[in-house]
């Protein structure tokens, strides 16, 4: 199928490859996985056969991800595969760059909406490198993740494949440059000659004119200007670079110091890009929270970090952790007043069940709803899409709302620089005119004050031998309705998650142990979905301490506080005998 006026599409024979199925976050794999025959290909072709054909031809297709080992290659790849299927055209972003959340910006919001779908390119928090983790998967129309309808389809047709499509070699874009790029190409069924765009966009102006409409600027801006208030941002290597760059220091005047680890790397510059305690080591340091911090030193007073591909955040105050848990209470608290988006109010909030109920007693008092949905950020988009939830969050470092589809991580950090402008009365007519600064820390504790803290942390046992893992399971399942109570811990209620969605109908059962407890403490566990080997051991651990039990029970300090539930929790579990680990791996 040649001719020299245009460009030829090859078909090429293929056979079904084992284990294709896309989980809540789509397809991870090894790099190495990726890298073996038609890898990348099956899956492309299982997506596009997955779309009805009347709504793929000619369509707009976003390809990008978070710039991760294999990015451009694979961009390459999907970009002459989309032309072979009748695709009208593809935005790529600079570098074939493009954070998770602004790829939903991308697809909502470029040229009215125009997009009917985008590939991601991502393993989000996961290790980058030739011996690490690649991943993809497709987002539709609203912006958000394929719902498991269309991922069952794509699976499905993974174990089918005979064939899949691909524009010859010639079908070339230099995505490192800005511009469009036409090409007349055959069509894989007609053989007709069509025209198919490659437009190289900034990856970040989509994204930023967006955030433009949710937040005061000028506002910010006086804060980041204001000499007593110093910054720092950790990119992790990862996609948030770019974004924390031209927000921060071009659009807001924040010093290019404040940016560390702002230049995107293939590896992640050797990292593990999760913004947690553990990973983010550099933040954690300069933000003196680190094991050989001193406390004389000088720290910014205020610090966040994104991971991989720039969707989960993590907020610290100069020596001084925000849990996610609270983070996303303090936000709906706050948001009315502080981010111009939220001033008509929340018209609902929500938050995943092992994520501690900070966010539900903020709710209460506002007198609007908050759902409880199981882990995965899909939960929340269905909700979104329905009207009924504007501002969401998870205790896995994911905060977000209804502006896009995907949780944030950069639009989490402006909103506690929101909060933080708000409260210091960052107008640009008193900069320079300021009292003491209102610091992350009062902030937090004025809010445990009004409405109590929930103490809370996980344990996670990673890479436990499967086997070992179900018994743990198996073993706290015979115990629901049976226990009631451990050491003097009363036990009020325990089950096994179940969700209704109150839009579609559909349930989603088996979602996690919970063991309720009088006092509202709560110890949870679940298996991970998201490893990539082994099984993974969650175990949450959360106990509530009402205002009345005044500061010194409030400021606890939280590893020590919960010691006896933590405990109630390894019995309940028999976490030790069973798996055989004496620790958990990481605590958050
Ligand atoms: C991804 C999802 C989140 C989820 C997280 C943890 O980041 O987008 O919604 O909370 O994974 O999942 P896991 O199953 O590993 O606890
Ligand atoms: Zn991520």
């Amino acid at each position: 199928m040649s001719d020299k006026s245009g460009i030829s599409v090859k078909v090429v024979p293929t056979k079904p490859i084992d284990g294709q199925k896309p989980g809540t976050s789509g397809l991870r794999k090894k790099v190495t996985v990726f890298q073996s025959e038609h890898y990348l290909e099956n899956f492309v072709q299982s997506t596009f056969d997955a779309l009805p054909a009347e709504s793929l031809s000619g369509s707009t297709l976003v390809v990008s991800g978070d710039g991760r080992y294999l990015t451009k290659p694979s961009v390459a790849t999907i970009v002459r595969m989309a032309a072979a299927n009748g695709v009208g055209k593809v935005w790529v972003g600079r570098g074939g760059l493009m954070s998770t959340p602004a790829v939903s910006a991308v697809i909502r919001n470029r040229h009215g909406g125009e997009a009917y779908g985008g590939f991601i390119l991502t393993a989000s928090h996961n290790p980058g490198g030739p011996k690490e983790d690649f991943g993809i998967k497709y987002n539709c129309e609203n912006g958000g993740p394929a719902p498991e309808k269309l991922t069952n389809q794509i699976y499905q047709n993974t174990t089918k494949i005979s064939e899949y499509y691909i524009a010859d070699e010639s079908l070339k874009v230099d995505i490192d440059k800005l511009g469009r790029s036409t090409f007349l190409v055959q069509h894989k069924d007609s053989g007709k000659f069509g025209e198919f765009t490659v437009e190289v966009i900034d990856e970040v102006e989509d994204y930023l004119k967006l955030l433009r409409k949710i937040y005061d600027f000028n506002a910010l801006s006086a804060l980041l200007r204001r000499p007593d208030f110093k910054f720092a941002f950790d990119g992790m290597h990862g996609v948030a670079g770019p974004y924390a760059k031209r927000i921060f220091v071009q659009e807001l005047g924040a010093p290019e110091s404040s940016c560390l680890n702002c230049d995107p790397k293939e590896d992640f510059g050797g990292g593990h890009p999760d913004p947690n305690l553990t990973y983010a080591h550099h933040l954690v340091d300069t933000m003196g929270l680190g094991e050989h911090s001193s406390a004389a030193a000088e720290v910014p007073a205020f610090g966040a970090a994104c991971d991989g591909d720039a969707d989960r955040n993590m907020i610290l105050g100069a020596r001084f952790f925000v849990t996610p848990s609270d983070s996303v209470a303090i936000i709906a608290a706050n948001a009315k007043e502080a981010v111009p988006y939220f001033h008509s109010g929340l018209k609902g909030v929500a938050r995943s069940m092992p994520t501690s109920a900070a966010l539900d007693r903020v709710a209460e008092a506002k007198g609007i709803k908050c759902y409880e949905v199981p882990t995965g950020w899909k939960f929340f988009g269905n909700l979104m899409d329905d009207g009924r939830c504007s501002l969401c969050g998870e205790e896995s470092f994911g905060t977000g709302s209804d502006h896009v589809r995907e949780k944030d991580g950069l639009w989490a950090v402006l909103a506690w620089l929101s909060i933080l402008a708000y409260r210091n009365g960052a107008k640009k007519e008193n900069l320079g005119d300021n009292g003491p600064l209102v610091t992350v820390e009062e902030i937090v504790k004025e809010h445990w004050a009004k409405y109590g803290r929930n103490f809370y942390t996980r344990y996670d046992y990673e890479n436990v031998d499967s086997a070992k893992a179900d018994k743990v399971i198996s073993t706290l399942k015979a115990k629901i309705g049976e226990i009631t109570q451990v050491r003097n811990f009363v036990i009020d209620k325990s089950d096994e998650f179940s969700y209704t969605d109150p839009v579609d109908g559909s349930v989603s059962a088996n979602q996690g142990i919970r063991f309720l407890f009088s006092d509202g403490s709560r110890v949870i566990f679940r298996l991970s979905g998201t490893g990539s080997s082994g099984a993974t051991i969650r175990m949450y651990v959360e106990q509530y301490v009402a205002p009345d039990a005044g500061p010194e029970k409030l400021h606890a300090d939280a590893a020590k506080a919960l010691e006896p539930l933590v405990n109630v929790a390894l019995t309940l579990s028999k976490m030790r005998e069973l798996t055989g680990r004496e620790k958990p791996t990481v605590i958050t």
